[in-house]
């Protein structure tokens, strides 16, 4: 499929079809999301794969928006690995791990595999329940998975603002 195509039907799905993901497709997403830049090469990201019976009933816990995926995806960044901006002092991290979740999501919608971006829940609880590392930040959830049989679109999806709204020729 072309970029422009996939990145066209690419939509927030928030309804799975309980249904696993197979493990060669789950490893290209991964593998997809290590080939993202980073700044310097750092690579500070670390995405913690759920889904274990046990580890779904966690995450479906902490937040609505897990939305009962078969995979979710806690993708975050080690702030002492990631690049610091020296003019204004800001970590990459966030940006870092954001370029990895779009190439993941974007590589999963190529294989038919649809998901959604969360940033909807409490990230200390995720910390302590998955034992995630003191310096490590969780900045999103991607859950992952088959959309149920006539899934669709919000309706938020298609209010995409005009080119002259969001781009400026200076
Ligand atoms: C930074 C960010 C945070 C988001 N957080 C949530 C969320 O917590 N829950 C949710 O259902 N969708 C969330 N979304 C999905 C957006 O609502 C969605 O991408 C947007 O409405 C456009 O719709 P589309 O993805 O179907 O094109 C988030 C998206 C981004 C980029």
């Amino acid at each position: 499929m072309k970029f422009y195509d996939l990145a066209l039907e690419r939509y927030s799905a928030r309804k799975y079809q309980d249904k696993s993901i197979e493990e060669e497709k789950l490893n290209l997403i991964l593998e997809a999301g290590r080939l993202a830049p980073t700044a310097v090469n750092f690579q500070p990201q670390r995405v913690y794969v759920i889904k274990s019976e046990e580890n779904l009933k966690k995450i479906n816990e902490i937040t609505p928006y897990a939305f009962h995926a078969p995979v979710v995806l806690i993708v975050c960044a080690d702030l002492s690995e990631c690049w610091k901006n020296p003019f204004n002092g800001r970590k990459s991290g966030e940006m870092d791990a954001s370029i990895v979740a779009t190439h993941m999501m974007l590589q999963a919608k190529e294989l038919n595999i649809d998901s959604c971006w969360v940033c909807y829940f409490d990230t200390e609880k995720v910390k302590k329940e998955f034992n995630i590392p003191e310096n490590t930040e969780p900045f999103l959830l991607l859950p992952i998975g088959y959309a149920i049989e006539g899934s669709e679109p919000s309706p938020r999806h298609s209010q995409r603002k005009s080119l002259n709204e969001t781009v400026f020729y200076l």
